[in-house]
């Protein structure tokens, strides 16, 4: 082993940090300017289907308070700002209405990013179907494709001039299974065959989305973001390691595999092959997507074991807490090496195509005290998760930047404003924000990342 200290560039100036956030769980003004509700709005206003009955009818107020907020984005230094676009807020009705209104709000945020030399990455959908549609059966009806060419028409037509950088979908899987299968998310189906339509209009959508994007706007970045989470199995026995198979095929493989052209994963997915019922001649070639850069989303390991007792995919989590692990507030492992083997197997799937990563980060149960949040945890949770995707740069992966989630606490779906993943805490009750020390060491971070360290090897 050599002990000689060498320097090199963690990362270098070109590499994109940011943050994210998305609409629905910060913007509020649900019926701001003729915004018309979408799923969640509908879902969370049903009884019992968030954690104590929160909405995100106000949220963090961004809408009001976005000129201070993008403010504070500056006064930390962060110079990319990942958010998503409300396609309620800016199309009114299944006749593709353009609301005039809706487009002012995000043209002034904006304005506003650039204005404060922070670049703005827009996510189209980020989970937050008009109700509208979904009363069409929203992503189980392909007429979905025409409404969702319109409207990433009418996104790339208005903000094209000034935003480059744009994601088609969030996490397809997501809000797929959990919504048309689970039922836990909007708009809560629980129906396998809805699910099967749904992932395959969102998989035709996400790569239709691609290609619009390319063709109307100059000079662009368009990617799409997907969930993540390294698999390993319960035990070595044939059994579990089959069931983590399933599983990797499922949350890792289906929908990045599909926009790579290289069509569903169905076989590690046996009971997913029904999803050829829906496919059309034609849709193996359009489930090609346009892409730039592909955006991974990691927050954990998932530990797999097989059963009986779940039908089709045979195979259960192990939730950290019964494995005794150390876990975040949501009962996510902490494992850093996760974020590693997710950059490698995506680098692998999508044959050296950019990545990003567009969301990484941890809620914990913050504890406010002296008007100070000391968020140790939060810190160490990123700076280890840092340390493996520039481990998984140095062995070779094309990887351009990375993106904390969040920059608020925020109304984390289903699970209501318990679960608090910002690096600024949001009082919801007064709407305060207050920087946690882990914005401040990401402000410091950013400010230092360009040195060069030493190590030793
Ligand atoms: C991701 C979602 C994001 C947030 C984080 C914690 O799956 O994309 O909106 O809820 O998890």
């Amino acid at each position: 082993m050599t002990t000689t200290p060498k320097n090199f560039s963690l990362f270098d100036s070109t590499f994109h940090w940011g943050i994210s956030t998305s609409a629905y769980q910060i913007e509020g003004g649900h019926d701001l300017d003729n915004k018309q509700p979408s799923i969640w709005d509908v879902f969370s206003a049903k009884r019992g289907k968030i954690f104590n009955n929160d909405n995100g009818n106000n949220a963090c107020n961004f809408l009001k308070h976005y000129k201070s907020d993008i403010r504070l984005m500056k006064s930390l230094g962060i110079k990319n700002f990942r958010h998503s676009l409300s396609w309620p807020r800016i199309i009114s009705d299944i006749n593709g209405t353009i609301n005039y209104k809706g487009i002012d709000i995000y043209n002034r945020i904006i304005d506003e990013c650039l204005e404060n030399n922070i670049e703005p990455w827009l996510t189209c959908y980020h989970w937050d179907l008009p109700q509208y549609i979904e009363d069409t059966r929203g992503w189980a009806n392909r007429d979905i494709l025409n409404y969702f060419s319109h409207y990433i028409n009418v996104c790339a037509k208005n903000f094209g001039d000034r935003v480059k950088n744009w994601m088609v979908l969030n996490e397809p899987l997501v809000f797929t299974g959990a919504g048309y299968f689970l039922g836990i998310h909007a708009p809560g189906h629980r129906d396998f065959r809805f699910f099967l339509k749904a992932a395959h209009h969102a998989a035709l959508s996400q790569s239709i989305g691609s290609h619009i994007l390319k063709n109307e706007v100059k000079n662009s970045m368009v990617g799409s973001t997907f969930s993540c989470s390294y698999i390993t199995p319960y035990s070595f026995t044939n059994h579990d390691e089959n069931a983590a198979l399933r599983a990797d095929a499922l949350l890792n493989r289906f929908f990045i595999e599909a926009a790579m052209g290289k069509g569903y994963p169905v076989e590690h997915l046996e009971f997913m092959k029904k999803i050829y019922n829906y496919v059309l001649p034609g849709d193996e070639q359009l489930l090609k997507a346009q892409f730039d850069f592909v955006g991974i989303q990691n927050y954990t390991r998932e530990v797999i074991k097989h059963t009986c007792w779940i039908p089709l995919i045979r195979a259960r989590i192990i939730p950290a807490n019964k494995r005794k692990v150390a876990h975040t507030a949501m009962n996510w492992e902490i494992y850093p090496e996760s974020i590693y083997h997710m950059l490698k197997q995506f680098n692998s799937i999508c044959d050296g195509l950019p990545l990003i990563i567009t969301e990484n980060g941890a809620a914990f149960d913050d504890k406010f005290e002296d008007g100070k949040i000391i968020d140790d945890y939060r810190i160490h949770y990123l700076q280890r998760n840092i340390e493996q995707i520039h481990r998984a740069k140095t062995e070779g992966v094309n990887i351009l930047g990375c993106f904390i989630w969040s920059l608020f606490d925020n109304f984390e779906w289903e699970k209501g404003f318990k679960p608090r993943f910002g690096i600024v805490h949001v009082d919801f009750d007064t709407h305060l924000r207050t920087a946690k020390k882990s914005a401040l060491w990401y402000r410091d971070f950013l400010a230092n990342q360009n040195n060069s360290i030493t190590v030793r090897s």
